[in-house]
């Protein structure tokens, strides 16, 4: 059986790499196709059954706040307009989940923005899905670790292979296959250079975690780019209880750039059920027109 756990969404981050898009803007409310990314990732929270979402936003965030907020004067104006698939889109929702906000004052990193969250979290495992990740899977990937955790009692963090040179941008895992999907961490390091990594096994943006973090975080200091890591606190958590990566079954979109945001949206897209076919129509236009692709 699978025990209720609090999801902690950390949505603190100044999104530089957008910039100047996200400029004022935060960088989880940015559209992918008719929905802003940290809508998909709340929606992921709740299709695996989370209830309670802690969001840690900071300044210039103020729009999540809003958009999961009722807006009682645009829904009357769908409502008197008879436009009720519109209407539906935004009615629910404030009620999607128990909402809570908690702000990182600095930005002092991951690890510090999943610290603020403990009081909130309390004495229990809980999972930390990051802002800007969205997955396509038949079982949430947040799912799928909260099923590895509760038949092992350990903290899961979702693994995916990348190309060696992108490994740079991520978590990077030492671990060891203990059967299908399944690895036994032995180390992790956090953004190495291609030919330090230890493998292309990469920290994919979505963990569920042991409330023994919020000690092993108490003892971390900032790391790379100054700033306090969820995975240097996760080596000391390693030490003490051992950590497991779950190779997720899904596919995963990291909007944490403009290249990876402009394919997610295009991909997506491409897929959409309403919008698919209009916009593959005018891809074989353009290649017809400029021979382009
Ligand atoms: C964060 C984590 C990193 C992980 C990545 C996944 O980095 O620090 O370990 O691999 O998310 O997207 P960020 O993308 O916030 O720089």
């Amino acid at each position: 059986m699978l025990v209720a756990m609090k999801a902690v969404i950390p949505a603190a981050g100044w999104g530089v790499r957008f910039l100047p898009l996200t400029k004022e803007q935060p960088k989880e409310m940015l559209p992918v196709i008719d929905k802003p990314v940290i809508q998909y990732v709340v929606e992921e929270a709740v299709a695996a059954g989370i209830k309670d979402i802690i969001i840690v936003t900071g300044r210039h965030k103020r729009t999540i706040e809003d958009h999961f907020d009722r807006s009682f004067e645009l829904e009357s104006i769908l409502r008197n307009g008879n436009r009720k698939a519109l209407l539906d889109s935004i009615s629910g929702l404030h009620e999607l989940a128990d909402l809570h906000y908690i702000r990182q004052h600095e930005q002092r990193g991951l690890g510090d923005a999943v610290y603020r969250a403990r009081h909130h979290v309390g004495n229990e495992p809980f999972a930390v899905m990051l802002g800007d990740t969205i997955h396509v899977s038949e079982v949430p990937v947040v799912r799928q670790l909260m099923q590895v955790h509760a038949r092992t009692g350990r903290t899961v963090i979702a693994a995916e292979r990348v190309p060696r040179e992108k490994v740079k941008d991520y978590g990077v895992l030492d671990a060891v296959r203990m059967e299908d999907r399944l690895y036994d961490i032995k180390d992790l390091v956090e953004k190495p250079r291609p030919e330090e990594a230890p493998s292309d096994l990469c920290i994919a943006g979505t963990y569920v975690l042991t409330p023994g973090i919020f000690e092993c975080l108490e003892r971390t200091e900032p790391g790379y780019n100054g700033e306090v890591q969820l995975t240097d606190a996760l080596r000391l958590l390693r030490e003490k209880e051992g950590l497991l990566a779950w190779e997720f079954v899904g596919k995963r979109y990291d909007i944490g750039d403009i290249p990876g945001w402009l394919s997610a949206q295009l991909e997506l897209a491409l897929k959409h059920p309403v919008y698919g076919e209009r916009l593959r129509e005018r891809i074989r236009e353009l290649d017809r027109e400029e021979h382009f692709l």
